[in-house]
């Protein structure tokens, strides 16, 4: 068995935002339209979105977007993403591309290093030729590429996946590209998720070690963890059999084919799964949560984070053990436990041990215990 580090984490946020009060008022403004159109034909209203919820009910003041245009018009409520030849390069491997190229430059590797390539995302822009080809492609990269989709916890799937090619010599060095492009499948006339969500991409290189080779400033990994449980409380119905199924074949009607949650039953169902992760894969290695200098927690939800880290603790924990990146980015899907680790991990001390831990659809829950080179 070899040994493995994530020697490169690179990050792309797109620049456009929008706040929170930015985004009721968009919706609010289709509701009251919509509202007067119910009530012409006798329909109960529709209830109004309210900012002061969001900001207590999940912690996020804005979120940055891939693509700006059309997500606030009413008439719309959608990005406008121009569709794209398919000689160029599609959007999504464009996205990963922007992350992949600053996880090897902080490696201080190029495309010809690696030797796979795994895009790893809650949503894929189309089933083949896979998005992990095109980035490979991209990158100038020899070997094979494949893509993987675990909801929220793909990213710590792919890593999952990576550190034991790596560690049993199958590959040397494997990009873990996650691009999310999650407002391209947001309803955003959706009160309960119209304010979750957000873009970003980020990439990672899970490279072997030789025997007592050290990385200072790198993270070795420890080893990693998956859990899934089958449940319907995060779900997108949206896929290729979705034209067979109707009987208009010409018209895909996107009502109910975005995703849906019942965040309430996420909530509680999957703090309780994500603190008995935690405790349980942490024993495996003879350690508890007070031996852990810092937690990258899937970045979903503040109160969330705050509940798994207090059963586990016994007492809140601040940002400086459990950072958060979800107030101004929001939940940027699987990349947000990345980010939070690419933004919080230069003060840690040889010796340090991390854990980023991701949780979402599948249920699924994915883990990395992570050592200070
Ligand atoms: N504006 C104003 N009020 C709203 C609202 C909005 N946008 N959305 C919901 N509400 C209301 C509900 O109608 C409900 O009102 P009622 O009690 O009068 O019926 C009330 O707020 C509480 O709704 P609830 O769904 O129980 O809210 P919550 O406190 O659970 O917060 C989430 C909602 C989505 C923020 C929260 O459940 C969450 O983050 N869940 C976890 C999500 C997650 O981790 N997903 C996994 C990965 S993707």
């Amino acid at each position: 068995m070899f040994r493995a580090t994530i020697s490169g984490i690179g990050v792309e946020i797109p620049e456009a935002r929008i706040t929170n009060e930015e985004l009721v008022a968009s919706f609010n403004s289709w509701v009251d339209k919509e509202n007067d159109k119910r009530a012409a034909v006798g329909e109960p209203p529709l209830k109004k979105s309210d900012q002061e919820f969001i900001l207590h009910a999940s912690g996020v003041r804005e979120r940055h977007v891939l693509m700006l245009d059309g997500i606030l018009d009413p008439e719309r409520m959608a990005p406008r993403i121009p569709a794209r030849d398919d000689s160029e390069l599609s959007v999504m491997a464009e996205f990963g591309v922007k992350s992949a190229k600053r996880a090897l430059d902080h490696a201080g590797l190029t495309g010809a290093d690696i030797d796979m390539v795994i895009c790893a995302a809650s949503h894929h822009q189309r089933p083949y030729p896979a998005m992990g080809i095109e980035i490979q492609n991209a990158l100038g990269i020899d070997g094979a590429a494949f893509d993987m989709a675990l909801g929220c916890s793909s990213a710590a799937a792919g890593l999952h996946v990576a550190f034991n090619l790596v560690r049993t010599g199958a590959q040397r060095r494997v990009l873990v590209v996650t691009p999310e492009i999650i407002t391209g499948h947001l309803n955003f006339r959706d009160r309960q998720t119209h304010f979750i969500f957000g873009d970003a991409s980020t990439a990672m290189v899970i490279e072997g070690l030789d025997e007592d080779e050290q990385r200072p400033g790198r993270f070795e990994i420890v080893d990693t963890r998956s859990w899934t449980q089958f449940s319907n409380n995060i779900r997108t119905n949206f896929g290729f059999l979705l034209r067979a199924g109707q009987e208009d074949t010409a018209f895909i009607d996107m009502e109910g084919n975005m995703i849906k949650q019942v965040g309430n039953k996420v909530f509680k169902e999957v703090t309780v799964a994500g603190h008995k992760f935690i405790v349980g894969f942490l024993a495996e290695h003879g350690l508890t949560p007070h031996g852990i200098r810092r937690f990258w927690l899937h970045q979903a939800n503040a109160r969330m984070n705050a509940m798994i880290l207090k059963l586990a603790f016994g007492h809140e924990v601040g940002q400086d053990r459990a950072p958060t990146v979800l107030e101004r980015l929001g939940n940027t899907a699987a990349a947000g436990a990345i980010v939070a680790f690419k933004e919080n991990h230069e003060d840690m001390k040889t010796g340090d041990y991390g854990l980023i831990c991701a949780f979402g659809a599948g249920y699924s829950i994915g883990g990395a215990l992570l050592r200070m080179m």
